[in-house]
């Protein structure tokens, strides 16, 4: 047989071998010491003349090399696959996850509750004017209830160093604004709630923190009344504790609504918590708007998210929602 038709057959069969145990096979049908089919070629040089030694004794002896080369890689080829074999029975790797922020757990939730009643979900800016912030939501400058909300105020220019803008800016004490900002815009009816973070300039404890998170709540149209907030903001507490609650509605004030209330609830066995106020739209809050105040009214509420996370959670510090502490995050 000729070297090249060995060579062939060889490769061929190494190609085939799938364990360690078929390329030994190969390798003692080509390369056995006894009977390998080019071991009996390689012995049968010595008898051959001188012309033959020379034609096939190099192509032999080469090809003896080769095939040694060849099964060797096999066998690594082999044995890293079985390295890499999958178990499809052992049990899986867990993959460590990041946790989200309780806070963001419960704006979604509020989020998804509010959509499914139709509210459309809009953004404001955290960096107000005093306009927004205070005046238009009937809190004039000299007005006492300015108090209830610490304000930080920016630095800047006055208007000697010619600062144009005509109002002072800050950070906004609450979402309220977003009530004006919206309804400058759009024109009832309309029904939209406002997340978003707030500031007070204010001494920290367990439950004050100089940045939190609200929710507004606005509705407007040309009948909506009282009777209406109860029924969202019922439907919407029942939803997000996942329980029957009771309601307890006190008389409040706030200077955008009139009249005002605040809401408590109390959760099966609790006591009672005050987790939100809110009203009827102030006639001078829609005055500033330019809307008719004789054809529209509507309600408004604002609420705390930590405050409503905190309740949820049963999280007794509002100051562990800011400090970055995986620990805490990792609960939820
Ligand atoms: N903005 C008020 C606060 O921050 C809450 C509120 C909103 C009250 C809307 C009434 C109506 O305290």
């Amino acid at each position: 047989m000729d070297i090249e038709t060995i060579r062939e057959k060889a490769k061929n069969d190494i190609r085939d071998a799938n364990d360690a145990q078929a390329c030994e096979v190969v390798r003692v049908r080509y390369l056995g010491r006894k009977d390998g089919e080019l071991t009996n070629i390689l012995k049968s040089l010595k008898d051959m003349s001188l012309e033959e030694k020379r034609k096939f004794g190099v192509g032999a002896n080469e090809l003896k090399i080769e095939l040694n080369e060849l099964i060797e890689n096999k066998l690594k080829e082999l044995s890293t696959k079985k390295e890499r074999h999958l178990d499809v029975t052992k049990p899986g790797k867990k993959v460590a996850l990041g946790h989200l922020h309780p806070l963001t757990h419960i704006d979604k939730q509020i989020r998804d509750i509010f959509s499914s009643i139709n509210f459309t979900i809009v953004d404001g800016p955290e960096l107000e004017d005093e306009y927004h912030n205070f005046d238009a939501l009937n809190i004039p400058a000299d007005h006492p209830a300015r108090d209830m909300w610490d304000t930080f105020w920016i630095k800047q220019k006055t208007k000697e160093d010619g600062n144009k803008h005509i109002g002072k800016f800050l950070m906004r004490t609450h979402t309220s604004p977003m009530q004006i900002r919206y309804m400058e815009t759009h024109k009832p009816p309309f029904q939209i709630l406002v997340p978003g973070r707030t500031f007070r300039y204010e001494a920290t404890d367990a439950s004050h923190e100089i940045n939190f998170y609200q929710v507004e709540g606005l509705m407007v149209g040309p009948d909506v009344t009282l009777a209406n907030f109860k029924f969202v903001i019922e439907t919407f507490f029942k939803k997000f504790f996942g329980k029957e609650l009771e309601f307890r509605y006190r008389p409040s004030y706030f200077p955008f609504v009139e009249p005002g209330v605040e809401l408590d609830i109390r959760l099966p066995g609790g006591k009672w918590l005050e987790v939100m106020g809110a009203g009827m739209v102030h006639r001078n809050v829609f005055d500033a708007v330019k809307y008719e105040r004789r054809e529209v009214q509507g309600f408004a509420f604002g609420m705390g998210l930590d405050r409503l996370a905190m309740i949820k959670y049963g999280i007794p510090d509002i100051r562990l929602f800011y400090s970055g502490d995986a620990r805490f995050t990792e609960q939820f």
